[in-house]
């Protein structure tokens, strides 16, 4: 399928998801948004997609929500458009491995996104933050929900109240940003990751986003009778056998999801 805002590209079990729109550094509009959920929902149905790259260009992977789209937008407009709601609620739901691989700037609704993905991989020249505060209004798709849970209440104060940028360096440390490497190395780098997810029984990556993701949502007793109910299913599985059996034998497993 052919986008205007994206360039999607399926090779080697891997859906790599491009935003596209240089001129305005990958600003999250109307448009993109869908074309993206639309994206993300496809990749989720194609089986011979196993894991999902999303990225923005060196500059930019994306430099926020567009402002020139919501400038003039009146409080019942966006309060019936529920602005983004619908779409990131889908990418929320994909059921695959996300990763966000972050280059350049990644503000406001740009942060959001990668922090809608399941984990963010960027390179050194990356730039995170939540400006919103500097255009009168707040963070609209997560930001002061998902990047407290990720950096603590102080440090997401920090940005949301300051509106200033996190370098990448600062990002690992504080837990957003699982790794960093070099720009020029970045996407060679997250392919291979993503190389080494696609390797996985497709169950127990399913099972292993579901798991981390009630930690998010639940207390800690809840979340782990959800783990382990969900362990003693995977011993229902194809994989589960296999998996073991290529252990005991010292041979690398064949799974089938199944
Ligand atoms: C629309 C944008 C944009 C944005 C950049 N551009 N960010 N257009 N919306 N968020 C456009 C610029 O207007 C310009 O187009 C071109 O991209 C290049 O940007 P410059 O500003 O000239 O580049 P530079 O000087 O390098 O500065 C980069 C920047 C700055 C620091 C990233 O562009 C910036 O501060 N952008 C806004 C960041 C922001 O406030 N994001 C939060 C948005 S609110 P022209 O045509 O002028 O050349 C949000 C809410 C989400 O995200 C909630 C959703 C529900």
């Amino acid at each position: 399928m052919a986008y205007d805002t994206l360039i999607v590209e399926v090779e080697d079990y891997v859906s790599l998801i491009r935003l596209n729109r240089p001129d305005a550094l990958n600003a999250l509009n109307s448009k993109l948004m869908k074309e993206l959920a639309s994206a993300v929902q496809a990749a989720d149905r194609d089986d011979n997609v196993r894991v999902i790259v999303l990225t923005g260009s060196e500059k930019a992977f994306a430099a926020g929500a567009d402002v020139k789209e919501m400038a003039e937008k009146t409080f019942t407009e966006v309060y019936f458009d529920n602005l983004f709601g619908v779409e990131a609620e889908i990418i929320g739901q994909v059921r695959k491995p996300i990763i966000a691989a972050v280059s350049g700037y990644c503000l406001g609704g740009g942060c959001e996104l990668a922090m809608l993905s399941d984990f963010i991989i960027a390179s050194d020249t990356a730039k995170f933050g939540q400006p919103e505060i500097n255009l009168g209004i707040v963070a609209g798709m997560g930001g002061t929900q998902r990047l407290t849970r990720f950096v603590g209440k102080s440090k997401s104060m920090d940005m949301h109240l300051t509106g200033r940028f996190m370098e990448s360096a600062e990002a690992e440390r504080c837990g957003l940003v699982s790794r960093v490497f070099p720009a020029k190395d970045l996407m060679t780098e997250v392919m291979k990751i993503a190389d080494k997810i696609v390797e996985k029984s497709l169950l127990s990556s399913m099972a292993v986003k579901e798991c981390v993701n009630r930690a998010q949502e639940t207390t800690l007793a809840e979340g782990l009778l959800f783990e382990r109910r969900v362990f003693h299913a995977m011993f229902a599985t194809e994989d589960q056998k296999e998996g073991m059996a290529a252990f005991l034998e010292k041979r690398q497993p064949q799974f089938r999801d199944k």
